[in-house]
């Protein structure tokens, strides 16, 4: 068997060493001292964490930082402002270089301008943004004035965006005039005019991307260059109590309303920070580091902007996609700016894996010294392919477990400590406590056996709440197993050598390509569709994306019939459905059914269903109402729709 010990070498000079483990029996020492390390504070906070009020957190207590200064004015100060921090690969060749000095300049503007826009502490601001560098910038004036930033996805549809900017309550909306999607100009401020109104935000602060004709209010859209250009490049940054909120971060949970999470600020800088640079293993001043997530997700949040920007690190920001202009786009980026260390998601990878390992091998990839996986379990073949094809065999992958409520890496191996286990986030990074319960909410210890993942001490980047709703945030982590564990929604199971392997979700969220959606946003989705009586949806695993969206619909009977049938149907379905909610949600299938199969009190089987889209034999039907029905879904299934 192959040992994935590392090498001496490497851990010689890791940044993170056996000894955090030790250090971390201490759990608030441990933390106060990672706070110190990693932050600089304008305030020095007392208490590290007061857990009075649980499950609501407080996390150094008292003290006052700046997120942005953190990101960015010290780094100027310590004399790197010549330093490169972000490589901007543009999806039109249009690639640029951004310094620390610059992007002072650039967030100090537009920290200012924010302001002449009647932008106040407090404040929530929607950003709605390609993978351009003024995401990062409005992202970082946000922070820094105190305005809480709510970043949508770009490829949310204008509905989803209408929602999370009306349960935000944000005064106003960054996006672009448009996106370039391999090599062609899109629309996106579109989306926006049709969001916004009848909402609170008052203005709209667009970017000029792309060129394209956009629709214009003069009373409520401005131009960025027109206001961010002209306005001064100081800005002092105040500063703000540690528990001020940073940003909040949509996520599909069980239910058809998604949930704002919200992250605050001393806690958060300090994990991402520290996870950055003992897991990822950032030299700041040698290495260039590579996350390919978008800023509309968690990863792009702390493993793009705040954890890499606090620790001065430089980067690659890429506009574009893995596979436009040509296949080989990420591996031509890695060559051209020799970067070191990649962060990228399963999905991508078995992507590589698809197109063949002869187009990275065109490529001189040498520079890669550290990989990292996230966003879903990484399958051991594409994890084995990944360090053969992409680490040149000997770099050390990082698989990081955590989620959009955790603010950052929870379970992951140190690159320099950890032997790796192909397929296994293997054990909490220091600082981290986690166990595996049975049903009972009785630990496990014995391997094999499978139970639910949950955090059993608080941690600085934990969600502080969901935004607006606090019975819900209780509700949803902290009662399945009582107040003391926090329920991250995963099954899990211990190896004989103690690894944790995540075996995916245990309610009803799917992951698709590593990103989150709830089965019951995409059923009302279905139904709002004037023609579907009631639909089910389920996760099917997927070759590439991990699990795929399969939708069961019932037509209605009554009121409105005419109008598309067969193929035609779905389609529009599907796209009713890419419109509510956007293109990822799209059903990869939908099948046209007379029934679901339902338990006597009437509840979806949707474990049936699985079996179903997964081509599997169907399990146990006896606590079905009628169990003829999945014979008659199983036949429709036999001829699969969609595309
Ligand atoms: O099921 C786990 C899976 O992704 C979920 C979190 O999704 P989200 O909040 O969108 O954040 C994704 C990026 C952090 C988790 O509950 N997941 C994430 N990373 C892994 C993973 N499953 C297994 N291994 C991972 N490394």
């Amino acid at each position: 068997m192959t040992d994935y010990a590392p090498t001496p070498e490497f851990t010689e000079q890791a940044v993170g060493q056996a000894s955090l483990y030790d250090e971390a029996a201490d759990h608030e020492a441990f933390w106060a001292a990672r706070a110190t390390e990693y932050v600089t504070w304008s305030q020095d906070f007392g208490t590290t964490l007061d857990w009075s009020d649980a499950p609501f957190a407080k996390w150094f207590v008292g003290g006052e930082l700046n997120a942005s200064y953190n990101c960015v004015d010290r780094h100027v100060e310590a004399g790197n402002g010549d330093r490169v921090a972000l490589h901007v690969v543009g999806a039109n060749g249009d690639d640029r270089t951004i310094t620390y000095a610059d992007l002072l300049r650039e967030v100090s503007k537009a920290a200012n301008a924010l302001e002449s826009l009647g932008v106040t502490k407090g404040d929530r601001v929607a950003i709605y943004m390609p993978m351009i560098p003024e995401a990062v910038i409005a992202m970082l004036a946000c922070a820094r004035i105190g305005a809480p930033h709510s970043v949508v996805f770009g490829g949310f549809s204008s509905d989803a965006l209408k929602a999370r900017i009306e349960d935000g309550e944000a005064k106003l909306v960054i996006t672009s005039d448009g996106q370039f999607r391999k090599g062609k100009a899109m629309p996106l401020k579109e989306a926006v005019d049709r969001a916004v109104p009848g909402t609170t935000a008052g203005k709209v602060l667009v970017v000029k991307r792309t060129g394209i004709d956009v629709e214009w209010d003069d009373e409520r859209d401005v131009w960025w260059h027109e206001v961010v250009d002209s306005a001064s490049d100081q800005h002092e940054a105040p500063a703000h109590d540690s528990e001020h909120p940073l940003f909040i971060l949509y996520t599909s949970g069980t239910t058809g309303k998604p949930k704002g999470i919200l992250h605050t600020t001393g806690g958060y800088l300090t994990q991402c920070a520290y996870t950055n640079a003992v897991v990822h293993d950032v030299h700041p001043e040698t290495d260039v580091y590579w996350c390919t997530a978008d800023i509309g997700w968690v990863t792009g949040h702390s493993y793009i902007v705040y954890g890499p920007l606090a620790n001065g690190a430089t980067q690659v920001l890429f506009e574009g996609t893995p596979d436009s202009p040509h296949q080989g786009v990420f591996w031509e980026i890695v060559e051209k700016y020799k970067v070191s260390i990649l962060y990228t998601a399963p999905t991508a990878i078995r992507t590589f894996m698809k197109w063949g390992a002869d187009i990275p091998a065109k490529y001189d990839l040498s520079s890669i010294r550290v990989l990292g996986s996230v966003g879903e379990p990484i399958n051991p073949e594409a994890w084995r392919w990944y360090r053969e094809h992409i680490g040149g065999g000997s770099a050390p992958i990082v698989d990081t477990w955590w989620q959009t409520e955790t603010g950052a890496i929870m379970n992951s191996p140190l690159p320099g400590v950890t032997t790796l286990e192909p397929g296994s986030s293997q054990r909490p990074i220091p600082g981290i406590s986690a166990e595996i319960l049975d049903d009972e909410g009785q630990p496990l210890t014995e391997p094999e056996q499978v139970g639910y993942l949950v955090l059993t001490k608080p941690w600085p980047s934990m969600l502080r709440g969901i935004w607006g709703d606090p019975e819900r945030y209780k509700d949803t982590y902290w009662s399945r197993f009582g107040p003391e564990y926090y329920f991250a929604g995963d099954g899990a199971k211990y190896d004989a050598d103690g690894n944790i392997w995540i075996l995916g979700r245990v309610d009803d969220v799917m992951n698709v390509s590593g990103h989150r959606l709830s089965t019951a946003e995409i059923e009302s989705a279905l139904v709002s569709h004037p023609r579907v009586a009631e639909a089910a949806v389920v996760g099917a695993s997927d070759e590439t994306t991990g699990q795929a969206v399969v939708a069961f619909a019932i037509l209605r009977q009554d009121g409105e019939t005419g109008g598309a049938e067969g193929d035609e149907l779905i389609q529009e379905l599907r796209n009713h459905v890419g419109q509510q909610i956007g293109p990822i949600a799209k059903p990869r299938q939908i099948m046209i059914v007379d029934e679901l199969p339902k338990t006597r009190s009437g509840k979806i089987m949707r474990r049936l269903l699985k079996d179903v889209a997964e081509n599997r034999e169907v399990g146990d039907v006896t606590t079905l109402a009628d169990s003829s029905v999945m014979n008659l879904i199983k036949d429709g299934m036999a001829k699969p729709s969609g595309d």
